[in-house]
């Protein structure tokens, strides 16, 4: 027997039917429409199931279109995720990107412009997926549905991700002037170090145990889908512009340090 369901735009034929219900759409088993289709002779022509009329009569009914019901699409994801869990992507993240910090550690100790240019551009990729679009855009949005704490936690987190990437942007930007201001390369490590500590022993331990088994499989599809819309930064060479009002300050800076050095003789 087949179990196809069939979706029936209808219009009731029942020449004085005082019910607002002359027209509507009805969905059956195609087997059970045959049945009920049987009992004319015209194709498009069948009677109205028990207790579907609101007068409470088998009425006569015409179909007017008649389509296939198409079940609602089961969730795809990659054959790769299927195993996996949202927060177990994000922690796996984490340690490629605790790694992407070992690496921008030792382009720092080098003070190598270009090789942080291009790096810093992959870092900020790496975030970007990471902070802003699978977890603000997509787990943020899920948690706030099924957890009481989340919109504190959610704003905390945020704040720490404003931080990170204005550091970093900072940084990068100082280096289009000429300048590695390292001091502030270092603070973004730190806290986004400090961040990641966060979020792998606070935030996602309260999160995992509070997301129901089948939001986490909506979560992984939307990380998956928002993942592949992102464009990433392409760093290209690194190209100097200095900054005037930059100039000028170092300049009195450099004036100023010459000053405290001047030798006054004096010997105590
Ligand atoms: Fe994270
Ligand atoms: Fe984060």
């Amino acid at each position: 027997m087949s179990d196809q369901r069939l979706e029936i735009r209808y219009r009731c034929m029942h020449p004085s039917c005082v019910v607002n219900c002359r027209e509507g759409v009805i969905a059956v088993d195609e087997e059970f429409f045959k049945e009920l289709s049987s009992h004319y002779e015209e194709e498009d022509m069948f009677r109205s199931p028990k207790g579907f009329c609101r007068l409470g009569f088998s009425q006569p009914y015409k179909v007017l279109t008649l389509e296939p019901l198409v079940d609602e699409e089961p969730v795809q994801l990659d054959p790769e995720l299927e195993d996996a869990d949202p927060i177990g992507i994000l922690m796996a993240e984490h340690r490629d990107i605790l790694g992407m910090l070992e690496k921008l550690e030792n382009l720092v100790r080098k003070r190598d412009a270009h090789a942080l240019w291009a790096y810093t551009a992959e870092v900020e990729n790496a975030l970007m997926v990471h902070s802003g679009l699978k977890e603000e855009e997509v787990l943020f949005p899920a948690i706030k549905s099924v957890m009481e704490l989340s919109d504190v936690l959610v704003t905390i987190i945020k704040e720490d991700h404003r931080e990170i990437l204005s550091l970093l942007h900072n940084f990068r930007t100082a280096l289009q002037e000429g300048d590695l201001i390292d001091g502030c390369l270092r603070s973004m490590i730190v806290s986004l170090r400090s961040h990641i500590r966060k979020e792998n022993y606070e935030f996602f331990d309260i999160v995992d145990k509070g997301i129901p088994p089948e939001l986490k499989l909506s979560i992984l599809k939307g990380m998956d889908e928002i993942a592949k819309l992102y464009e990433p930064i392409v760093a290209g060479p690194l190209v100097v512009k200095r900054n005037p009002k930059r100039e000028m300050f170092n300049d009195e800076a450099d004036a100023i340090k010459d000053l405290a050095n001047v030798d006054t003789g004096c010997t105590c």
